[in-house]
Formats: structure tokens, sequence, C-alpha cells
């Protein structure tokens, strides 16, 4: 028997080499080289691949049968996914301990059985009585839902093999191996090449299958982003714990648009929708606190206004200090930057800190200004009329920059109550007659007239 390699691999995004090295080449993540035996060629690799090979069809011909996707009745989910699922589909499901994985897919399995489709959820990494226990507290009766307690892929192969079901839930994808590859289960190795094998399952059957999978910076297991590109639609859990709420984002999608947000409440009885999630971003908001700015943002198709609050204080070291949760760190540096140039006020002394209210992590640079109008407002201990939101990308001259879909943003402000909005001057040509007798525009081109306006 030849002698069998050994090489490393990056646990976060799967890099492979031949040593091993403190940190990763291609995600620069530090700590995650995990020495694997390398796969010797086994006769067959993937079991669950097609026996005839394919050949090439002309496009025209190529046969579309009409395959609806299948609601799962969950409104908020259906449209994350772009309406619905589609047979077929390969979807990974990513997230930190304990967030809500298996509660959401448990409850997707329920949605999916009561419309007589028969799900296959496999629970590898907890026993069937834990996973019924968990049924029962989120209401779930049903007989088209079989669990399955198994962790060897050529198992779980035989009895899809056997029960031929609509849905498959694996959960999770770090905890299935196959027999004939030596490394550990949650291995890169093995977790990529179970991942193909379902894909396989998938596709050929026309299997809608969902994998869980935990977000690791820990190195001993490999985590969601090594099978990113394997599969249709992945979808992430963000949200800190503290909060009772659950984001979901939507980070890639073969099937619909990205970047989508939806928001659940985790309760008792499992993750309940929230189909406004604007009130329970501003529920907690008082009005009328320094540093305190409102902005109507788009998270996906969806506009959601939230409340970002800046707090400076003299810094008692050499070099300030700049933290931030919810935005990024190095967006709010260059902000900074951008206010100290342009209004002269003297930051090199002050630390400042910007939070995103409510655990929401907002990726678009639409909040610039609203983030810039909190600095500002704490920096002048001045609060901000509590009837105006903010909404304005910044440029790296202070110039401020259009946003898209600013009607959508407007509408859900003035659904919310607000009677002002500061929005970059350019926008303001395309907004109805209608939406500006519903609230006060003031267009802004720079940054210092934009702070003018609010903190008089
Ligand atoms: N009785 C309960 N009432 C309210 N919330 C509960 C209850 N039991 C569990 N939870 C919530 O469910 C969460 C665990 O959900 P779940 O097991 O689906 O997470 P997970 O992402 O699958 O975790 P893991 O990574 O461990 O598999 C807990 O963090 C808690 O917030
Ligand atoms: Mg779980
Ligand atoms: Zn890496």
């Amino acid at each position: 028997m030849a002698k069998q390699k050994t090489v490393w691999f990056c646990t976060e995004c799967g890099n492979k080499q031949p040593k091993w090295s403190g940190q990763c080449i291609a995600c620069t993540q530090w700590n995650t080289y995990q020495e694997e035996l390398e796969i010797s060629s086994l006769p067959r690799r993937f079991e669950a691949q097609a026996l005839t090979a394919s050949r090439p069809v002309k496009l025209r011909e190529v046969k579309l049968q009409e395959t609806p996707r299948v609601l799962t009745q969950i409104g908020e989910f259906d449209r994350l996914i772009g309406g619905g699922v589609v047979p077929g589909s390969l979807t990974l499901v990513g997230g930190d301990p304990g967030i809500g994985k298996s509660t959401l897919l448990l409850q997707i399995s329920n949605a999916f059985a009561q419309q007589g489709l028969i799900v296959l959820y496999v629970c590898g990494e907890e026993s069937v009585e834990q996973t019924s226990m968990r049924a029962q507290r989120l209401g779930i009766h049903t007989d088209h839902l079989l669990l399955l307690s198994e962790t060897n892929f050529t198992h779980i192969k035989n009895q899809i093999d056997q029960i031929n079901p609509d849905i498959l839930i694996v959960d999770s994808i770090q905890i299935v191996y196959k027999a004939e590859i030596s490394s550990a289960p949650g291995s890169v190795t093995q977790v990529r090449e179970t991942t193909t094998e379902f894909m396989h399952i998938a596709k050929g059957r026309g299997i809608a299958t969902f994998l869980i999978g935990h977000v690791t910076k820990s190195g001993e297991i490999a985590g969601p982003r090594v099978l990113e590109h394997l599969v249709d639609t992945v979808l992430y859990f963000e949200g800190d714990k503290q909060h009772h709420y659950r984001m979901i984002r939507v980070v890639k999608n073969r099937f619909g648009p990205t970047d989508e947000i939806a928001v659940f409440q985790m309760k008792g009885c499992g993750l309940v929708e929230v189909p406004n999630p604007s009130e329970i971003f501003l529920e907690e908001r008082r009005k009328d606190v320094v540093g305190s700015v409102i902005i109507p943002t788009l998270e996906g198709s969806r506009p959601i206004l939230i409340e970002v609050q800046a707090l400076v204080t003299e810094t008692a070291f050499s070099t300030p200090s700049r933290r931030s949760t919810g935005i990024d760190q190095n967006r709010l540096a260059l902000l900074l930057a951008v206010l100290e140039k342009r209004m002269g006020f003297q930051l090199f002394k002050i630390d400042v800190f910007v939070s995103v209210a409510g655990g929401l992590r907002i990726m678009e640079p639409a909040i610039d200004l609203g983030i810039i109008a909190a600095v500002a407002s704490s920096m002048r201990n001045c609060s901000l009329d509590s009837e105006t939101s903010v909404v304005g990308e910044i440029g790296l001259g202070g110039e401020v920059r259009s946003v898209p879909r600013l009607e959508s943003r407007l509408k859900e402000a003035i659904h919310m109550g607000f009677r002002r909005c500061i929005v970059p001057k350019f926008n303001l040509k395309g907004i109805s007659e209608d939406i500006r007798q519903k609230i006060s525009l003031t267009g802004v081109e720079f940054v210092e007239e934009a702070i003018h306006v609010l903190l008089k």
C-alpha cells in the first residue's frame, strides 16, 4: 500500500498546503491550519454520484420542467430565500453554537411535513430523544417527519434510498463522516467530501437539502466557509445571544437575491417571525439622547430603521481608542478622519465608541452620514431632533453621496412616524410628490452642511 501523504488544511477557508504555517495565506486567519491525511484515490470517490456520464445538450433543447418552489409558509423565511425552496437545491445554514439553527430547521421541517412532504431529519449531533423533546416544545406533531440519529454517510445514504424523502436535513455536516476517509469528522477533507456527496444526492434526486454548519474560529472543525462554493444557498445566523433577536442573512443564493435578511425572535415556542423589524430596533429608544441618530438602512430589499449611538470621551492614554459594534471598524476610522478634516474636531485625544442598537450588523455605506452625525452630536453634547432621520454615504472629500432606493427608506421612516429626513442632495430629484408631502426632506452636499442643519 502506498504511503499516505499528510497535508495541512485551513479550517476557515479550506486552503491546502504541504506545510504548517501560523497564518493562512488565503484568508489571513491565524492558527487555523490542521494536519490531515490526503485521501488516496478510491475506486469510486462519490457514492451518490450518477453512474452514467452526461452529454452536452443544446440550450434550446433543454427541457425545463416547471418545478414550482415549495413554500414553507413561514413568510419571512420564504421571502429570505427568494420565494420558497427550490427542489434539488442545497442550502447551508451556518451560525454560532446555540443560536437556533436546529430550532429553525425543525420548524421548517414541520412546515414541509404539514404539506404532506416526507422530511428526513438526520440528527447526528443530538439523540432522537433530544430532538423530539425540542419538537415537543415547538409544538410539532407530525408523521411525515422522520428522525435519524446517524453519522456514517453510507448508512445515511442507505436510509435516503429506502425512504426517498422530499426534504433532507443534516444536523450537522461537521459530524457526518465517510468511513473510507481516515481524517476525523469535521476535518476539511471529511466536510468537503460529505458535502459533495449530499450535493449529488440533492441534484440527482431532486431532494431539497439543508446542511447545518457551525461557525468556528477555534480551528478544530472546519467551518461553513470551506463549503460556501459547493452549495447553492448560504444562510448565516447573526446577532448576539444577549438579544432575543436572530437575524438570518443570505450570503449566497443561486436562486434569489443576496444580502436579504429576515428577523426572528427566539421564544420558548421557537423562532417567531418579526415582520416589522424597525419596531423592535427602535423599541428601547429614548428620545433626545445625545449621540443617538436614527438611520433608514436597507438590508437586501427591506428597509429597516436603526438607531446608531456614539459616545466620545477624553482619552486617558496616548493613543485614543475607536471601538465599534455593528459597523466596520475601518469605516469608522475613515469617517472620523473626514470629520476631523472637514469640521476641525480634535479627535486625536478622544476615545470614540459607536454601536448599532439591537445587535444588528450593517454593512452598507448609506449609514455613514448617520454615524458622523452621532459622533458630532456627542462631541457637541447636543441631541438631534427626535423626529429627524439621517441617511447618506460619505466620500473621502466630505461629500455626501447618493444612496440606493431612497424612496423605500423614506416610506419606512414615514411609517415609523418620522417627520424629517436629511438626505443626499443628488437623491432629491427622484422623490415623488406624494412622499415629499409626508416627510420634509433636506438635501445636503457636504458633511458640514448636514451637521449644521442637525445641530443648530
Ligand atoms: N425553553 C426555552 N425557551 C426559550 N428559548 C429556548 C428554550 N430552550 C432553548 N431555547 C433557545 O434555543 C437556543 C438553542 O437553539 P438550537 O439548539 O436550535 O441552537 P443550535 O444553533 O442548533 O445550537 P447547536 O450549535 O448547539 O446545535 C438557545 O440558545 C435558547 O436561546
Ligand atoms: Mg443544533
Ligand atoms: Zn484560510
